[in-house]
């Protein structure tokens, strides 16, 4: 089936955050100006997905519905069939998005007070989540090797030693860094958090958008031994651009851990549900779109590519990181000599280029660029093209 990857729907008005952030910059519905920043695509849904949701609500009773066998059934079936791992079907509870997810495993497993551990730079929320709830931020920053981040053992160990160090918050694959951490890398993790007591919470989201061959390995496929502290919280929300319908699965095998969350979201929420509409687009989208998935990584790695080639010849000094997972790319441009808040001005008062800014994701990310390439490539051509215009006559002075 031939998919529309050209059409552009432009979002202002509609409760976007990321497009109606470029009104506050002059920009309107007559510009052909689309965001970079926030993850989600700019893409319509899969048509298998607007058919498949048109016809339910034709003969649905839209009451109170939770996550059915067949739900739970078809999720693991996917995660099987892309990640050659199947978790068991009572493992899984509903939440209303990923972010809810992990705050909720914060509150039922750790105290005020406690460490939480995050490789750094990581996903915003993640460093809100732990202040928010007052618990205390523990820091492991990568650490780059050329294109490549790496995780420090060493400190990492020294920091789950930690009597405080109560939990790690797991970004795999990792955003903003692109990384989709090893078997290996996942084993020593597992084994350092398992001795020193750190519940693990692996959030997934981006598991199904690997590059370059790249494979993701779940967490919980290392075994009952070493998985017996930790969740993992997977969604189709990146994948096929269903954030707006808030579903999203999270497995927990210890069962006393299971009863430990169920309760916390109880407590929190009064009703652990997600959204009729978003179980049945889930469904939909596990079991009939899979080929939708496959075409829309062959834009985002042509998009890639377009970039790549164009830096070479014309921005040497932009320093693309390894890209091997989720539609993010990150992009290291101090080499430009510009600093970061000078660059976010250039951007997107005079390029109409709006990323999210590195240093949102952590110190470590200042002067970094984060380029949502899940896009028309023609949107990603005129950014090119308005970037090498905008900044000529900052670089040949
Ligand atoms: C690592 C990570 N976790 C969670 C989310 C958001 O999840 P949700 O919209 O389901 O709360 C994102 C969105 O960019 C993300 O990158």
């Amino acid at each position: 089936m031939k998919y529309d990857f050209e059409t552009v729907m432009k979002r202002y008005g509609c409760g976007s955050r990321k497009w109606d952030e470029m009104r506050e910059y002059g920009y309107s519905e007559i510009d052909d100006i689309i965001p970079f920043s926030v993850a989600d695509m700019e893409f319509a849904p899969a048509p298998e997905i607007v058919q498949g949701l048109q016809d339910y609500i034709s003969c649905a009773v839209l009451g109170y519905s939770g996550a059915t066998d067949e739900f739970k059934i078809t999720t693991c079936d996917w995660v099987e069939k892309r990640h050659g791992y199947r978790p068991k079907e009572e493992w899984i509870l509903t939440t209303q998005g990923v972010v809810d997810a992990f705050y909720q495993a914060i509150n039922s497993f750790t105290e005020e007070g406690d460490g939480v551990m995050l490789l750094t730079p990581v996903y915003y929320p993640m460093y809100n989540g732990i202040r928010a709830n007052n618990r205390t931020l523990v820091d492991c920053p990568l650490v780059r090797k050329g294109t490549r981040y790496e995780i420090d053992f060493e400190d990492f160990e020294a920091k789950a030693k930690d009597e405080n160090t109560k939990m790690f918050i797991l970004c795999n694959p990792h955003n903003p860094c692109s990384r989709v951490w090893t078997p290996e890398e996942l084993t020593k993790i597992a084994q350092i958090c398992a001795e020193n007591d750190v519940f693990v919470v692996s959030d997934e989201i981006h598991f199904d958008l690997l590059m370059n061959g790249s494979k993701h390995t779940m967490f919980l496929s290392l075994g009952e031994e070493l998985t017996k502290n930790a969740m993992s919280i997977i969604a189709p929300s990146k994948t096929f651009n269903l954030a707006g319908l808030q579903t999203s699965m999270v497995l927990i095998p210890n069962p006393e851990h299971r009863e430990t969350f169920l309760k916390g979201q109880m407590k929190h929420t009064g009703n652990p549900k997600c959204n009729i509409l978003g179980y049945e687009a889930c469904q939909i989208a596990y079991k009939n779109c899979e080929p939708w998935l496959d075409a829309v990584l062959d834009v985002i790695a042509e998009n890639k590519r377009v970039i790549e080639e164009f830096f070479a010849e014309h921005f040497p000094q932009i320093k693309i990181m390894d890209f091997e997972a989720t539609y993010l790319l990150w992009m290291d441009w101090s080499g430009l000599g510009i600093e970061a808040k000078e660059l976010e001005r250039i951007n997107r008062e005079e390029a109409g280029l709006f990323f999210d800014e590195g240093y949102i994701f952590g110190e470590a990310g200042d002067c970094f660029e984060r380029w949502n390439l899940a896009c028309p490539t023609w949107c990603i051509e005129d950014a090119l093209d308005r970037m090498k215009e905008t900044y000529d006559k900052y670089l040949n002075k």
